[in-house]
């Protein structure tokens, strides 16, 4: 296991250090590893050059202030604030340089997605997988806009997420869980909904990783092996991996993380295709692009592709000297020629723009915790063996009331999958018997293994970066013996051999989970994926459950899961009457739970994914690859965008729990459903708007003198920590190979003349055109029940026409709402809408979205497999339907 914890004292986190060096071996294997050739037909074509930021009318105010300030700084200020200060060089998991001088702050780099990593005094959110699975976007904003609090409380400048990448594509895949579900319009509405949250508290939120980051292990590059190739064709890349990118962009996000692996060969780091093409020019990206941690592997290769930023600066190998590509090597290339001034007064442009136009200019709070340690005072420069001493630690607490957030999410999460003869929700008053260590916290403490890299006790969120450290949890064996008279507590995963006769009421609560993570820790055998459990309950949770069905009348099973788990070992056993996943819930698992155990809160949450009796249900090509000695593991998407519900669908294959399914103690219905058309549609969409002029094009292009990179004389220079200076000999003789006339070995395709951008292209997003809306569905949701209140989730999905040339999945998820709570027989009035992106495919041939001729068919209901009304678009007319599409 490599151990690369902040907790860890100096010495021990450079013997960490050290371990990872060795596991990667001794040079970046990216510069030794032979690329392997990716399948025909998987390409990442050369796309030069970067385009410049600054031609999106609303990011223009942010942009002219960027230019002033940029056109100030030396080149050495300028590669200062591209890159990371180095590993454990700063309070954050990554700390830019500065330019003070100027008034650029040094800025702070945080995990994670559901939570200030690595500190005190925070609010652990619900998970994403949780988040997805409430379905309400209103809760997904407000814990978008906790989030961003807290950050900036902390003084963390960005919040490393949302994750919307990966995607789901692999059911077992390690970090499926800091997403929101296995569908690019559940990921691209969510991961909307908490930018524009985060970002509203002047927060930069960072979606990643951008693309293809769909299995844990063998992500990374060493000399052993090359990150694995995502081969993904150009219309799947569109219509799945990079839609929730797209709406990221549109919702403004400030900065996009790339990820470890390749795709289509070329690593995403330094993925020209990718970065420059898809991110900046077709989705018009004006904000940062950065490395995942150490996943830089070239200086001037990488800043051609479009990256603007390193983190946490280092080369991979070797971490522990204090070597980078850039800094000091940026300003190098810089001078010598081969990296072009423009491109460095882009990325420098892009950094500060972002940082003004968060308003981070105004009063931001700088960091008060240390990802490194949770003492008041420590060494400023962890990982430098000798530092001076800070204080590092102010225990600012952020929490707020944000609980009542966290345990909204939690709870509306909550997926009731099962509920024969209506058998939740029970009285306070039945005996209960509570079986599995996953209903308690881990006894030795919520927060006893690092990055929860161990699954002992309650299951609140999966492991590595994407974790957070409880401040309390409320777990719910406690919340159980709360609100309940008669309560036996077995803690253990192993059935009691000998426990008393049960009486014909007792209800026995099982509690099982599924782990998942990151792959810097191996847990129970799973190198992060799901690898060793695949997709069965751990700590043989399917023979608790099946030895509780055998003893008592009265079973519910409460899953806390980081995906898909196979029910079948006992979902059919008579005495398994109710199902309940509770997901990750985070801090608040227990009152979130037992409320609607007890009644108190109706279930509302719906899969954000399907269920499926089989693993082998899905397709080969998503199982997990495996080891490539001295190569790079092909993993070819071969399925296209057949993936979980659409390949089901396509296949066949009936699920055990469709995608979007989730009981309620009410009924539901449907009625007055209408479709408006909104924007008359084209086949292609209207040309899209041309760039106006970047201010980075005026800014002075031309190489500065070698003075603008001398180290100031008499400067104290702290061992491995990163800076961007040269000595003078060294700046010195870049310069003048810069003036000698030899021109440095561009890429292939390589071209310095900005380019017009793609016909899909435009500002923030794409053609701006795509975001149209075509039709809005309007629909009346009344509780049929007799006596609870609920939620109702209104789920439309689109199916394409038939005969059309674009093969497509039978229906897609293109919309979804929940409605307030619904008191018994009252209603209420719901709109959902469709865009013009929504309806179309992406065209290979003529690269740009077409809306299929024929007639389409808009699918209402409350689950993928429970779609009760149909709306035709040629007609305009909306019915019931008993036959569903699938
Ligand atoms: C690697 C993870 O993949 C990424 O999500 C995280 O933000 C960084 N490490 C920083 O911890």
């Amino acid at each position: 296991m490599v151990v690369l914890s902040a907790d860890l004292p100096a010495g021990l986190r450079m013997l960490s250090l050290l371990a990872l060096s060795n596991l990667a071996g001794l040079s970046s294997g990216a510069a030794i590893l032979p690329r392997d050739d990716v399948p025909a037909g998987y390409v990442a074509a050369p796309y030069y050059p970067t385009p410049y930021g600054g031609w999106d009318d609303d990011w223009a105010d942010a942009y002219t202030k960027a230019a002033d300030l940029v056109s100030q700084m030396t080149l050495a200020e300028k590669t200062n604030i591209s890159s990371g200060t180095g590993f454990f060089m700063g309070p954050c998991v990554g700390n830019t340089g500065s330019a003070l001088r100027l008034g650029f702050p040094q800025l702070c780099l945080q995990d994670g997605p559901l939570g200030v990593r690595t500190t005190d005094n925070i609010t652990a959110f619900p998970a994403g997988i949780t988040t997805g699975a409430t379905w309400n976007k209103q809760l997904m904003y407000e814990r978008g806009v906790a989030l961003g609090q807290e950050f900036k409380g902390k003084g963390a400048n960005f919040y490393l997420g949302p994750s919307v990448g990966p995607l789901g594509r692999k059911p077992r895949g390690g970090r499926n869980w800091e997403g929101f579900g296995a569908d690019p319009v559940l990921q691209g509405i969510a991961g909307a909904q908490t930018i524009k949250g985060v970002q509203e508290q002047g927060v930069i939120a960072t979606l990643k990783h951008a693309i293809g980051n769909e299995q844990e292990e063998y992500r990374m590059y060493s000399v052993i092996q090359a990150g694995y190739s995502s081969n993904i064709d150009d219309r799947t890349l569109h219509e799945l991996y990079l839609w929730p990118f797209a709406d990221g962009v549109h919702a403004g996000t400030g900065a996009l993380m790339t990820s470890y692996n390749a795709v289509n060969g070329s690593a995403d780091s330094q993925n020209a295709y990718l970065i420059n093409g898809l991110l900046k020019d077709e989705l018009g990206f004006q904000g940062i692009v950065m490395t995942d941690w150490l996943a830089h592997l070239s200086g001037v290769s990488s800043a051609l592709a479009g990256l603007d930023m390193n983190m946490p600066g280092d080369t991979l190998i070797p971490i522990v000297l204090g070597t980078s590509y850039w800094m000091y090597e940026l300003t190098r290339s810089a001078l010598n020629g081969s990296v072009p001034m423009d491109r460095i007064n882009d990325m420098a442009t892009r950094i500060v723009a972002t940082w003004y136009k968060l308003g981070q200019d105004q009063d931001y709070p700088p960091p008060n915790f240390s990802s490194n340690t949770r003492d008041r005072e420590g060494p400023c420069y962890p990982s430098a063996l000798i530092s001076p001493t800070c204080v590092v630690n102010q225990y600012v607490n952020v929490q707020a009331d944000h609980a009542t957030v966290a345990k909204a999410v939690a709870q509306e999460a909550i997926t009731l999958l099962k509920n024969n003869g209506s058998f939740l929700p029970i009285s306070t008053s039945v005996p209960l018997s509570v079986f599995g260590t996953d209903a308690q916290t881990d006894p030795a403490g919520a927060n006893s293994c690092t990055d929860k890299s161990c699954n002992r006790g309650l299951l609140g969120m999966g492991w590595g970066s994407g974790s957070a450290d409880y401040p309390y949890l409320d777990d719910p064996i406690s919340s159980l013996k709360r609100k309940a008279g008669n309560v036996t507590y077995y803690d253990s995963d192993t059935f009691p051999s000998s426990i008393p006769t049960p009486g014909a009421n007792d209800v026995a609560i099982v509690f099982i989970n599924s782990d998942s993570g990151e792959n810097s820790y191996t847990v129970e055998g799973n190198h992060g994926d799901r690898d060793a459990s695949g997709l069965s309950a751990w700590h043989n949770g399917d023979a608790l459950v099946k030895a509780a069905a055998a003893k008592y009348s009265n079973v519910v099973v409460v899953i806390h899961t980081v995906g898909p788990l196979v029910l079948e070992p006992w979902i059919d056993l008579p005495s398994v009457k109710s199902v309940l996943v509770a997901h990750l819930p985070g801090q608040e698992a227990g009152d979130s739970l037992t409320e609607i155990i007890f009644g108190e809160a109706t279930p509302s949450g719906h899969l954000p994914y399907s269920i499926p009796k089989s693993e082998d249900d899905y397709p080969s090509s998503t199982d997990l690859i495996t080891f490539e000695f001295l190569g790079q593991a092909q993993d070819t998407y071969t399925e296209g965008l057949y993936i979980d519900y659409r390949y089901l669908n396509k296949n066949g294959k009936t699920p055990r729990y469709a995608f979007g399914h989730g009981l309620s103690y009410t009924t539901f219905a449907l009625s007055s459903v209408s479709l408006t058309s909104v924007t008359e549609l084209t086949t292609l969409p209207p040309t899209r708007p041309a760039k106006s002029t970047s201010v980075v094009a005026s800014l002075n292009q031309t190489i500065p003198a070698a003075s603008e990179a001398y180290y100031p004389s008499g400067f104290n220079r702290i061992w491995r920590y990163l800076y961007s200076w040269l000595d003078s000999g060294e700046a010195d003789a870049a310069y003048a190979a810069g003036q000698s006339g030899t021109e440095y070995a561009y890429p292939a395709g390589y071209s310095e003349t900005q380019k017009a951008g793609p016909p899909a292209g435009g500002p923030s997003g794409g053609n701006p055109a795509l975001w149209d809306v075509a039709y809005t569905i309007s629909a009346t949701v009344r509780n049929t029940g007799a006596s609870h209140a609920g939620k109702a989730v209104v789920q439309a999905y689109v199916q394409y026409p038939s005969g059309s040339a674009y093969d497509t999945p039978v229906i897609q998820l293109r919309d979804f709402i929940k409605t307030d709570s619904l008191a018994t027989s009252s209603s209420s009035t719901v709109e959902l809408s469709l865009t013009r992106r929504d309806l179309s495919v992406w065209d290979t041939t003529l690269q740009n979205w077409v809306v299929p001729a024929g007639e389409f068919k808009i699918w209402l209901g409350q689950a993928s497999d429970d779609l009760g009304w149909v709306c035709s678009t040629s007609t305009g007319a909306c019915q019931e339907s008993d036959a569903g599409p699938v």
